[in-house]
């Protein structure tokens, strides 16, 4: 019998970037390939690219250009680019690069095993359509050779694409409409994950709590099988085995009072929600058609930590955007600070392709937007640290990753806030990846925070026992985690 070939996925975006690059390795699985080690391993090798910022685009054409020699040291090697710069530049990038042999957008993962085999003809195939249809998301349940990336995880998509363009953003272009799944294929899906030891969902969408939004407002959410956000959260929440479940990103504009009653009613639901904001400054926000103010997001932050006093959340931020004065600056800062976010990704205005901001003239210079990124960046850390020093002596619960990137002996996870713990146990008694284990907190450092197996997690990892940890005698004590 032939070897089988070996595929490698390199993947540069965002959760639903990483997400599709599983899945498109779960169907090559399905076409009898198996996952190489390393590149020179390598017959196949797709690069599943994020346009989000002109430096990630960048990425794509400096990897092409290395590339070469690796196509030339080994006929019948093939070279694939896929994801949100496959979809924005289509064939511009088998013109422009001879040895890419198939593209496919963002809509298209489903054609791969074709246009694989096109390739292996000497075909060489772009497919960007845009599609309106569900069946996108029809793919092949996990092959028994494609155990997944992270034991006990998993992301399930509940909605694609994005309807809100905001000025500065690629991804209403590069992921197209807003679709949502039927709440019961979610279900189904999620139902099997559980069936198979996966304990934490990330529910993903670019905003994942648009979910149906557009089948309500039409009154056809019978007819495309969707409900309100938040009762899909119930139905996920109320699956035997799943003990965490979290969603990633919102958007501001659509949480319901039924959205912040599930944060304080389900007690899988994680006390971390991922809120970006991008601005403090009503004129930024505004040109950047967020389509709030800075005062709505401050009253949506009083809403959930209303609903959930010991709420974490974290941030999205932009500086340097188009017409930025120092006063919209300190409006940013200002509003960071008051809500105490516990931790905060902050990005330079990068001019993206397609988009209304990119035409916009009174460009912040390079050299202010980094002061300004730096200045930003300065704040997040002390609050983050202080944050993660009023958690310690707090008890705890993590869900293990594997070995700890600080190296050593040391096992890490995250706890229910999404925070990093690393915990020091003896060889024999590793917590496996995967595993639920209570911890107590030690120490506080600026990224993550240390434990200690705590030892009456004897009842840890048992599913009955994990529902969040709120409501039991036994629960850890609660505390703010935002050091605000
Ligand atoms: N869907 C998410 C964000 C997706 S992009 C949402 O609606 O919030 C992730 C982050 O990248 C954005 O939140 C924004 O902070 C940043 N970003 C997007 N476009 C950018 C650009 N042109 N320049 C700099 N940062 C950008
Ligand atoms: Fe981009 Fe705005 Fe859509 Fe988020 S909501 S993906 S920032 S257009
Ligand atoms: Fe990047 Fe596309 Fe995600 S542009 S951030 S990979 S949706």
């Amino acid at each position: 019998m032939r070897p089988a070939k070996r595929f490698l996925i390199r993947t540069y975006g965002c959760q639903m970037n990483a997400h599709d690059s599983d899945k498109v390795a779960n169907l090559l699985c399905h076409e009898g390939f198996r996952a190489a080690e390393t590149l020179r391993d390598a017959d196949l090798l797709v690069i599943n690219t994020c346009s989000i910022r002109e430096k990630a685009e960048h990425r794509l054409y400096s990897d092409l250009g290395a590339l070469r020699a690796w196509k030339r040291e080994r006929p019948g090697r093939l070279l694939g680019v896929a994801g949100c710069v496959a979809q924005q530049e289509g064939d511009a990038i088998l013109r422009r690069f001879g040895h890419v042999d198939l593209v496919f957008g963002t809509h298209n993962l489903r054609l791969v095993p074709t246009m694989v085999a096109d390739a292996e003809r000497g075909a060489r195939r772009v497919e960007t359509t845009e599609s309106a249809s569900l069946e996108r998301f029809d793919l092949p349940e996990r092959h028994p050779d494609h155990p997944g990336q992270a034991p006990g995880r998993a992301y399930v998509t509940v909605m694609e694409g994005c309807d809100m363009f905001c000025s500065f953003c690629v991804v209403p272009n590069t992921r197209g409409r807003e679709i949502s799944r039927p709440a019961d294929a979610i279900v189904a899906e999620a139902e099997s994950l559980a069936a198979r030891g996966v304990r934490e969902l990330t529910l993903l969408g670019q905003t994942v709590n648009a979910y149906g939004r557009h089948d309500l407002r039409r009154q056809r959410s019978e007819a495309a099988g969707t409900t309100p956000f938040a009762s899909l959260l119930r139905r996920l929440a109320a699956i035997p085995g799943i003990a965490r479940l979290r969603y990633t990103s919102p958007h501001p504009l659509f949480f319901d009072d039924e959205l912040v009653r599930a944060h304080a009613e389900l007690d899988a639901l994680c006390p971390h929600v991922h809120l970006p904001v991008q601005s403090g400054s009503d004129a930024v926000l505004a040109r950047m058609r967020r389509r709030h103010r800075a005062s709505d997001y401050r009253r949506l932050v009083d809403r959930l930590r209303g609903a959930r006093p010991d709420l974490a959340l974290t941030t999205d931020l932009i500086v340097g955007f188009p017409g930025e004065t120092d006063a919209d600056f300190d409006a940013t800062l200002g509003l960071v600070r008051d809500v105490g976010f516990v931790d905060s990704f902050s990005f330079k205005y990068s001019p993206r392709p397609h988009t209304r901001a990119a035409e916009l003239e009174d460009r912040v210079p390079a050299p202010l937007a980094q002061e300004r990124l730096e200045a930003l960046q300065s704040v997040q850390r002390s609050l983050t640290l202080a944050a993660h020093r009023s958690r310690v002596g707090e008890q705890t619960e993590i869900l293990i990753e594997g070995p700890s990137r600080r190296g050593g002996p040391q096992r890490s996870g995250r706890d229910p806030y999404h925070r990093v713990v690393n915990v020091t146990t003896p060889a024999s008694e590793a917590p496996e990846p995967g595993r639920l284990v209570a911890v107590r907190l030690v120490e506080a450092t600026p990224h993550s925070l240390i434990g200690e197996l705590a030892r009456e997690d004897l009842r840890a990892d048992h599913p009955a026992a994990v529902k969040g940890g709120r409501g039991s005698a036994d629960e850890p004590p609660r505390r703010v985690a935002t050091g605000a």
